[in-house]
């Protein structure tokens, strides 16, 4: 039996789902009449009870961040989406918006209101051009059908949605970078406290969610709290897109209850590719501490996933058979950080250009067996030594691969070179790679 759920994804299949027609017909912008009959605190107390957590990586409760914003202050407030979708293997969030953006529109006027926010701003990713297209057009016909703007739906509620297009730095989706970025400056995190709550966009009370966070709203405002938190485990609620990328035999988005396992997933892919197994994976995109087929029943919610040393992140789900050298596939990673660093703190700015040397000497066969506990070493003083997560991000995979896979470091050094056969490898450079 299917343990799939579709909620956001429920109608990607037809044809004009991307349309503001479309999302009517599927029962679209029934949840902010709702919303906006209610109190703003009674919204985020329904978000709160939800149980929700945020899609973006950390699963903060979206609810409580919502509560965190000062009411009365006589500040304005900003509500902002992030959509800067840039982690790699993460690619939930762009789909989502291509098959779908009037969730996103719909989630957003909810949380503005919630928050009493009068001006909303998506920030996504420069290079999903196609993407960003399909939003402006759906913007565009939210305004002309009454939905933003002002009294909206004749409630008395004003509110004006800016797409704004950022330059493509994987930084920019740390939520301070992003907000730097949108203001106009260089892309690079603030130092905190203040927090975005309290001095976020231009200063003043922000809340940052995710895509998917703010898309999930709609369906908790029309189908009610414990429609939502009959899915999921006790801590983790609701519905949730795994993205199974890689060696499985249908790769895309699974919606489904969080807990579930990646046994299950990759059953419903279809399985390996014929005649491969699994090696290793990612349970929440390169940033989280590698898992092997011993973590095939581990339950993917915060906690299941935080017990068994990784972290469910971004539930972007990389799925690499025994014919990929894990010691490559760490080194590309590592290079996309390297290249990534916005260069403001010094552990992660030098930090990752040694672990890529390091790395490119192992993975070629020149290194020795101590490269392995320098690498250790470089990464204890990267990570939690740094000002973002970027660089914990980094230490994950060379932390978590020398854990599960060290003798197939070790196998370079005596092979001299990869000891897989580059004709059989998946792996394929990066574009823009220095090596
Ligand atoms: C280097 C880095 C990149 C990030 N990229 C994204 C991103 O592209 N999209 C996103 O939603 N969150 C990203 N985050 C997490 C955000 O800082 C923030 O936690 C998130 O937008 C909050 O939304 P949520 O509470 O709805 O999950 C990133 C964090 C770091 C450290
Ligand atoms: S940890 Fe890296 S990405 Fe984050 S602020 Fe420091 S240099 Fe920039």
């Amino acid at each position: 039996m299917s343990k799939l759920t579709p909620v956001l994804s429920a109608f990607w299949d037809e044809k004009d789902s991307f349309t503001i027609e479309g999302y009517k017909r599927n029962g679209g912008y029934k949840a902010i009449e709702k919303a906006l009959s209610m109190a703003p605190d009674d919204v985020i107390k329904t978000v709160k009870d939800s149980g929700l957590r945020g899609r973006g990586g950390a699963g903060f409760p979206t609810g409580m961040k919502w509560g965190f914003i000062p009411q009365g202050d006589n500040k304005e407030h900003y509500f902002v989406v992030n959509a800067d979708e840039s982690e790699p293997g993460t690619c939930k969030d762009t789909p989502l918006l291509m098959a779908n953006p009037h969730v996103l529109i719909e989630g957003i006027i909810i949380g503005s209101y919630a928050i009493r926010a009068n001006y909303a701003f998506i920030y996504i990713r420069g290079e999903i051009a196609h993407v960003v297209r399909r939003v402006q057009q759906a913007i565009e016909d939210a305004y002309k059908a009454g939905y933003l703007g002002k009294n909206i739906l004749g409630k008395g509620f004003d509110l004006e949605l800016v797409l704004h297009v950022g330059a493509g730095a994987y930084i920019c989706g740390e939520e301070t970078a992003l907000l730097d970025s949108l203001e106009g400056f260089r892309g690079q995190p603030r130092l905190r406290p203040p927090f975005p709550a309290i001095a976020g966009l231009y200063a003043r009370p922000t809340v940052v969610n995710n895509v998917e966070s703010v898309a999930s709203v709609p369906s908790i405002i029309n189908n009610g709290i414990e429609w939502f938190s009959s899915m999921g485990t006790e801590k983790s609620k609701g519905y949730t897109l795994y993205s199974l990328s890689g060696h499985v035999k249908n790769p895309g988005q699974f919606e489904a209850p969080l807990g579930i396992t990646l046994r299950e997933l990759i059953e419903m892919a279809g399985g390996m590719r014929s005649g491969h197994k699994l090696k290793f994976w990612t349970p929440g995109g390169s940033s989280t501490p590698l898992f092997t087929d011993a973590h095939l029943d581990t339950p993917l919610d915060y906690e299941g996933v935080a017990a068994a040393g990784s972290m469910l992140g971004t539930k972007a789900l990389q799925i690499f058979d025994e014919t990929v050298c894990v010691v490559r596939a760490v080194l590309r990673w590592t290079e996309f950080y390297k290249h990534e660093s916005c260069g403001k703190c010094t552990p992660c700015r030098e930090g990752t250009w040694w672990l890529v040397q390091i790395l490119k000497d192992l993975e070629s066969g020149k290194g020795e067996a101590a490269d392995l506990d320098k690498l250790l070493d470089l990464c204890d003083n990267i990570a939690g030594r740094s000002f973002c997560a970027l660089a914990d991000g980094a230490a994950s995979p060379i932390i978590s691969s020398l854990k599960y896979f060290r003798e197939e470091y070790l196998e370079h050094l005596r092979s001299g070179g990869c000891p897989f056969d580059p004709a059989k490898s998946t792996v394929f450079e990066l574009a823009g790679s220095e090596r």
